[in-house]
């Protein structure tokens, strides 16, 4: 991680974003002023108080939600210099995002969650590649089972698997062991580094757990919408 331009091009720079959302009884400033770039092949763990703003500015990383000021760079593209329609087709190529709580379609099977973006990049291989994931954390017996009938654990290894199944550029993860046992976390945890060893994928994690935060190269603290110093 570094704050200057200098150097080799980030793959994720978020450069100077602040975020507020108003309502009739004022203004809330959610971020101030976060900035910071990192390389492709590193990893980076996003901690802090619940409502510090760590999942408002994962959602921002993604693109999914915009930033008031400032922007965020991703392989050198400005995300929000882009309409939403060619926002959405980058993330899909190069952005592979864990929700912390899950979204997963209701109306679709474990294996047909996970092979909804492997048909949207017009994958042939798509049930075959989805069913492997599934098996990787885990789920191999759970593949015509609908997101209801998953526990919370369960959910959450469908949404990693279909986040994992594209090999994005970048993993966004908030909490992505949240939900899970020690030793399912400890399998899923093993997956995301394996992709960042094998894959060069870089990660960010929004996380609670010191064992995944001390993996992480660099250590992001969020108090009150700002970077913390170390
Ligand atoms: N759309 C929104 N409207 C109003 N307040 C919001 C909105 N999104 C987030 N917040 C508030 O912003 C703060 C940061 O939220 P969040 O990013 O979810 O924190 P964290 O993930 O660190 O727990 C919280 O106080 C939350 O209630
Ligand atoms: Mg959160």
């Amino acid at each position: 991680m570094s704050d200057s331009n200098a150097g080799s091009p980030a793959i994720i720079a978020v450069e100077h974003v602040y975020k507020s959302v108003s309502d009739s009884t004022g203004t809330l400033d959610i971020l101030r002023d976060i900035d910071f770039r990192l390389q492709a092949r590193e990893t980076a763990a996003i901690v802090g108080a619940s409502g510090s703003g760590k999942s408002t500015l994962l959602s921002i990383i993604a693109g999914l939600d915009t930033p008031t000021r400032g922007t965020v760079r991703l392989n050198g593209q400005d995300l929000f210099a882009l309409d939403e329609d060619a926002r959405a087709a980058l993330r899909a190529q190069q952005v592979g995002f864990v929700f912390q709580s899950f979204q997963l379609m209701a109306n679709l099977s474990a294996l047909e969650n996970v092979m909804l973006p492997l048909e949207l990049a017009g994958r042939r291989d798509a049930r075959q590649a989805a069913s492997a994931m599934l098996g990787r954390v885990g789920l191999g017996q759970r593949l015509g089972h609908y997101p209801k009938v998953l526990s919370g654990g369960e959910q959450q290894r469908v949404a990693l698997a279909r986040a994992f199944v594209v090999e994005p550029l970048v993993l966004l993860a908030d909490e992505p062991t949240g939900s899970l046992d020690f030793a399912t976390g400890e399998t899923v945890m093993e997956l995301m580094f394996e992709l960042n060893r094998e894959r060069g994928t870089t990660l960010v994690l929004v996380t609670h757990d010191r064992a995944i935060a001390g993996r992480c190269e660099h250590c992001i603290t969020i108090e009150a919408g700002q970077v913390a110093l170390a």
